[in-house]
């Protein structure tokens, strides 16, 4: 079969796009790139990939961003431009952001079409573990670490679960959380009397931000970091 009417019977996209991707050197047959759209592959032998992404063996897809500030966590929005307009892949159709970071913070954001692995970690459950990097206004005190690791009230209906701050400086700290409140981070801080002035996620389970990354860029995943999310479909308590 052609390779241009094979990259289009995928989904990948129209006749015309997908000849435009293969002249830009996004599809390896093999391991090679390939630059021309009419050549004739062999679907059942020959291995093609699309931005590195194996598409014999693939009907999901994942992605980490960098989110950047001032973006929004949404696949589409009438306002703002979202994380998903960031993103030049294909297939687009059917990828969202894998839970929420608000419109000010950065870090990591998985972006997927795979709904059971995102309501796995998302599934309160699961208490799937988010850390971050934060900067405050004030002060911090090496007692709220008892705080953090006891639980406290934010307004909410329960105590926070146990969490862990890494104090790095008087104004610096990592937080790990394992659940995912609205403004969750910056409301326990704010609990101390601390604003906020700088929020980025660095890990969820057991996938760590690429710091190659700048933010607004993204990269798919790699098979090892597949596999350690999918083994998370079991068990990802940490
Ligand atoms: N906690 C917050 O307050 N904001 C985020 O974006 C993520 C966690």
């Amino acid at each position: 079969m052609r390779l241009d009417k094979y990259l289009t019977s995928l989904g990948i996209g129209s006749r015309s796009q997908v000849k435009e991707l293969v002249k830009k050197g996004k599809v390896k047959i093999n391991d090679k790139i390939v630059n021309r759209p009419e050549i004739h592959i062999e679907e059942t032998k020959d291995h093609v990939s699309l931005n590195g992404l194996d598409l014999n063996y693939h009907k999901f897809y994942y992605y980490m961003m960098n989110k950047p500030a001032g973006v929004l966590t949404a696949v589409s929005d009438f306002q703002y431009r979202t994380v998903l307009d960031l993103m030049d892949v294909m297939p687009k159709k059917g990828l969202f952001p894998v839970g929420r970071l608000d419109k000010d913070t950065e870090g990591l954001l998985l972006i997927t079409n795979d709904g059971e692995l995102s309501h796995m970690l998302l599934s309160p459950g699961r208490h799937v573990a988010k850390k971050y990097y934060v900067e405050l206004d004030g002060t911090l005190k090496q007692e709220y670490v008892t705080y953090f690791k006891e639980g406290f009230d934010i307004g909410l209906k329960a105590d926070t679960k146990p969490a862990i701050l890494e104090i790095l400086s008087e104004n610096q700290a990592y937080v790990t959380i394992t659940e995912g409140k609205y403004h969750q981070v910056k409301r326990m801080f704010q609990h101390f009397g601390l604003k906020v002035t700088y929020l980025k996620r660095v890990r969820m389970g057991p996938l760590q931000l690429d710091e190659n990354l700048k933010p607004g860029e993204y990269r798919a995943l790699r098979p090892e970091e597949v596999s350690s999310l999918l083994k998370c479909k079991k068990d990802c308590e940490e």
